[in-house]
């Protein structure tokens, strides 16, 4: 049995590893700063600040696999996904684990981003680790992007830089890699997981705005930088490794797909 830490447990990529895992034979055990209100009591939860010593070597204790998904995109990412995630790597490796997985994002060699810097510097310390490793790239997940569309979902008008590439993959398919990667020994830097289909912003909106009946004007909203340029560009997406299957759509019109309830909201 396969004894399994993952960090980051309560977030979109952490849920859905949690029962990939468990099924593919591991025992999990989820780390985050504030456990959900129902794993109180849960023994296997443990409370895990990656910034903090603290907490690590109990956390690590007989552990044999790391799936490390902690991060802290809108928060201090040069505390939490780079000082964090060499602390985690030096405890993971005086606790003997046998091989830490890192998610990453697909294009940050390529888009100037500080968050993206942050994550490369992650990897280059995954990759510098004496522990084995497995780093997967992915492309942006479907709920990250709804998140994102859900916060301007009530502006009259939405203005998008529209021209910007994605490719929108479900979480679920990103999980299931990582979980199979996680059952096998360390293969370092391993192909990217992308969605099945390349999108423009605008085309990702307006599918976004019927299907939730919102009937909104788009507008294409100029943005001047290298980071849009670079993701204009299509560096965030990875045409050739279209590994998931859902589309953009598809996980739009699934039951419980992320978003306010605006279905029976009047068109404007
Ligand atoms: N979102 C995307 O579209 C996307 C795409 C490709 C790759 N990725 C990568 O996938 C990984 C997971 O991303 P995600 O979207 O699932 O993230 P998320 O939903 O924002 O979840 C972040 C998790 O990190 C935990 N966390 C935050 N600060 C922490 C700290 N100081 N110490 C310990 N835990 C902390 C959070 O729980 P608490 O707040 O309870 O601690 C939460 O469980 C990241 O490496 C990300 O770069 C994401």
């Amino acid at each position: 049995m396969v004894r399994t830490l993952v960090t980051g447990a309560t977030g979109t990529l952490g849920t859905a590893l949690r029962p990939r895992l468990a099924a593919a034979g591991h025992t999990v055990r989820p780390a985050s700063r504030s456990p959900p209100e129902e794993s109180r009591g849960d023994l296997d939860w443990v409370e895990l600040d990656v910034r903090e010593e603290a907490g690590l070597e109990a956390a690590l204790e007989d552990i044999d696999v790391v799936v490390h998904a902690a991060t802290a995109p809108q928060g201090d990412t040069a505390a939490v996904d780079v000082q964090g995630t060499k602390r985690l790597l030096e405890a993971a490796e005086s606790a003997g684990v046998e091989h830490v997985l890192y998610p990453s994002i697909v294009g940050i060699d390529d888009i100037p981003y500080s968050y993206y810097e942050h994550k490369r510097a992650a990897e280059t310390a995954v990759e510098e680790s004496d522990v084995p490793t497995t780093i997967v790239r992915a492309t942006q997940f479907h709920s990250f992007i709804a998140d994102i569309l859900d916060s301007v979902a009530k502006l009259p008008v939405w203005p998008f830089p529209t021209d910007m590439q994605l490719q929108p993959v479900d979480v679920g398919e990103v999980a299931d890699v990582i979980a199979d990667h996680a059952t096998h020994l360390a293969s370092g830097r391993v192909e990217p997981v992308g969605g099945p289909e390349i999108c423009s912003v605008g085309d990702i909106a307006r599918a976004y705005r019927d299907v939730r009946g919102l009937w909104r004007p788009i507008i294409r909203l100029p943005v001047p930088g290298e980071t849009v340029a670079a993701f204009r560009a299509g560096h965030a997406t990875c045409p050739d490794h279209r590994t998931g299957t859902v589309t953009w759509e598809e996980w739009l019109t699934e039951p419980g797909a992320s978003g306010p309830d605006s279905r029976t909201e009047s068109a404007v």
